[in-house]
């Protein structure tokens, strides 16, 4: 409360000098020369000040340092100005700016009034020439656009969506030769769409919706080369019938960007593949090429000139935009580049670039695990030799990232999805989205993130991830492939004697013969009670990954039990030699 008066008081003084005597207060931390002139920078920091949307925390000298929204050119002169997203700072945002002459920014870029509450605009937007982004969007502007489009010649975002304004579209949008978002839906234009409209060929986001636009749909603007996204939606243009258009048009010809380089992107698999070869085998990812949709993007299969078929995973456009997606496609090609080991997905390349962002994998031809499991056909070519090499696989996967690597690497997200095989059904761990390099500096506290089911059970409350998390995950992948099904409610039941009396026999996989050769029996019997000591409740009593994969690699002890007499309960608590045949 305390607080909120003392911001109220700062305010009212301003608006008090403003009125009497302009820049005789100037706001804390300005210079103010003996002179009395007022330099052009002073100028600025008094109407940023005045637009009360900092606390008055933030020191106004630092303003092109560290104020949320606020970025300045070398001179010190602001080019960017939005209202700080995350700020705790209350006060309404629109309430001053009537108060202010925006002509004292003459270098600004980047403005974003949006979502203010504005019934009006500020003084002097006219003369920021230099504007690049305009968004007024979401405000109460009524009446006819208030300033000629002429004024900024460099706008190539122009969003006034939300509003209520009225009268036809002014048709100086054709001068913008930069434009390349237009958004004027939710408001009240009507008339026709400009003929001018059809000169912008840079335009590649156009959003009319929901207005009151009547006369001919306009199809020179659909042959705009640039366009990609279009929404004419609701408005009450005459032709196709309907009322409601939305198309996204692809670009038949090679991508513009990659030939002038402005691309992010590094190719590690001979140097030979180009962007271009990857648009061209997707016809720039057409759906037919779509092999499915994994946690964040799309997976397609291109082949390439060279013949070689490679895996692509592709951000949506909307996704590219959501930092958290963005930042699991970062982390994904930083785990990825720096491991190299048979058990984990190649990446040969990739591409970040705002318009097109992508990784190019090797191609696994039989799929997950998890689709293999639930085939009836395909489980049963899994014989048991062949799952347990899974396992194995698997195994020596996850203790490499965990201990050959500095910082160790958790994956965070092994599920019977994740593991992927080849046609000679040898097994790649994939999905680095969420993979996390253990830093020993910092704090283990972090979202949970992870597959239902798959999750070990302390996440729940700790929120603290270790290695011991992926041991976990590993266990139930173990178990699933014996059991051929996800086991479900039988892990929390591990525990209850009626569980422990199950033989071993009678949990596994009833779609293929039990083992017959010894070895078999050896080795499925040495999963399933290595799948047990991982799911043990208490991270610490689980195995390391190192000490799952010296188990495999080690020979094994001569058998002493029957096969068919080995229960779970002994898997749990004893040593186990199995002896004879079934
Ligand atoms: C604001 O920052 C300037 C320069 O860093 C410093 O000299 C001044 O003391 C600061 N003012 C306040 C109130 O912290
Ligand atoms: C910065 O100031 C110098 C000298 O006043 C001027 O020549 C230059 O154009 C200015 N730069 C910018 C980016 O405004
Ligand atoms: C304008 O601002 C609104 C609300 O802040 C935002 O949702 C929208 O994406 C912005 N428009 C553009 C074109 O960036
Ligand atoms: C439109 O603006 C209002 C505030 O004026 C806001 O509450 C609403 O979310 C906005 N709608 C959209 C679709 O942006
Ligand atoms: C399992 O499949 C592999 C490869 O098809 C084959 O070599 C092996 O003999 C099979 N094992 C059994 C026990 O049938
Ligand atoms: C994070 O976990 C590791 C492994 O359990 C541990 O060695 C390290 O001390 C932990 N770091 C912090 C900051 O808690």
């Amino acid at each position: 409360m305390a607080i909120y008066t003392s911001i109220l008081m700062v305010s009212i003084q301003l608006l008090l000098c403003a009125s009497s005597n302009s820049y005789t207060i100037l706001p804390p931390g300005t210079q103010r020369n003996a002179t009395s002139k007022v330099s052009p920078l002073d100028k600025e920091a008094y109407a940023l000040f005045s637009l009360h949307w900092w606390s008055i925390q933030y020191n106004i000298s630092n303003r092109c340092n560290n104020w949320p929204g606020v970025e300045c050119n070398d001179n010190g002169s602001i080019t960017k100005l939005s209202p700080p997203k995350d700020s705790t700072y209350t006060f309404k945002r629109g309430l001053y700016i009537r108060d202010i002459d925006f002509s004292v920014f003459s270098n600004l870029v980047h403005l974003d009034l949006s979502q203010m509450d504005l019934y009006e605009l500020p003084l002097g937007l006219n003369s920021l020439k230099k504007l690049i982004l305009l968004n007024i969007s979401s405000n109460n502007l009524q009446d006819e656009i208030p300033f000629s489009l002429a004024n900024f010649p460099q706008l190539m975002v122009f969003d006034v969506s939300n509003n209520s304004f009225t009268g036809q579209i002014p048709h100086e949008i054709g001068m913008l030769e930069n434009l390349v978002t237009l958004d004027l839906s939710f408001n009240k234009f009507s008339g026709s769409i400009p003929l001018s409209l059809s000169h912008v060929t840079s335009l590649n986001h156009l959003r009319i919706s929901n207005n009151q636009l009547d006369g001919e749909l306009p199809t020179t603007i659909l042959g705009l080369s640039q366009l990609k996204t279009v929404d004419l939606s609701r408005n009450r243009f005459l032709g196709i019938g309907i009322c409601v258009l939305r198309a996204r048009y692809r670009r038949k010809h090679k991508n513009k960007a990659a030939k002038h380089g402005d691309l992010f992107s590094i190719w590690n698999y001979n140097g030979k593949i180009a962007f271009e070869d990857i648009i061209e085998a997707t016809q720039d990812f057409d759906i037919r090429y779509c092999i499915g949709t994994g946690a964040y993007g799309s997976v397609y299969k291109a082949k390439l000139p060279s013949g070689k078929t490679v895996a692509l995973k592709k951000l949506h456009k909307t996704e590219s935009e959501n930092p958290s997606y963005y930042k699991s496609f970062c982390n994904e090609v930083e785990v990825l580049t720096e491991i190299r080991h048979r058990n984990i997905i190649r990446l040969y390349g990739y591409c970040l670039h705002n318009r097109c962002m992508f990784l190019v994998y090797e191609y696994l031809e039989r799929g997950s695990l998890f689709c293999i499991l639930a085939d009836e056909i395909e489980a049963q070519e899994l014989n048991w030799s062949k799952r347990v090499n899974i396992i194995k696989g698997t195994a020596y996967a996850l203790a490499h990232m965990h201990h050959h690597c500095t910082p160790p690497i958790v994956h965070r997200d092994v599920s019977s999805n994740n593991i992927l095989l080849n046609s000679e059904l040898e097994v790649c761990v994939s999905d680095f989205g969420t993979a996390r390099l253990l830093d020993p500096d910092s704090s283990n506290q972090t979202l949970l993130v992870g597959t239902y089911g798959y999750v070990a059970p302390e996440l729940a409350y700790t929120m603290s991830v270790t290695t011991k998390c992926d041991v976990y995950s590993f266990g139930v992948v173990a178990l699933e492939t014996m059991m051929g099904h996800h086991p479900g409610e039988f892990i929390s039941t591990l525990t209850k004697p009626s569980t422990q009396q199950l033989l071993v026999k009678d949990v596994l996989d009833p779609r293929i013969p039990l083992p017959k050769s010894r070895k078999d029996m050896q080795d499925v019997v040495h999963v399933v009670k290595l799948a047990l000591a991982c799911l043990s409740s208490d991270p610490k009593s689980r195995p390391s990954m190192q000490v799952v994969a010296n188990e495999f690699l080690a020979s094994k002890a001569p058998i002493h039990v029957s096969f068919s007499d080995v229960s779970m309960y002994q898997l749990m608590n004893q040593e186990v030699y199995v002896i004879d045949k079934n």
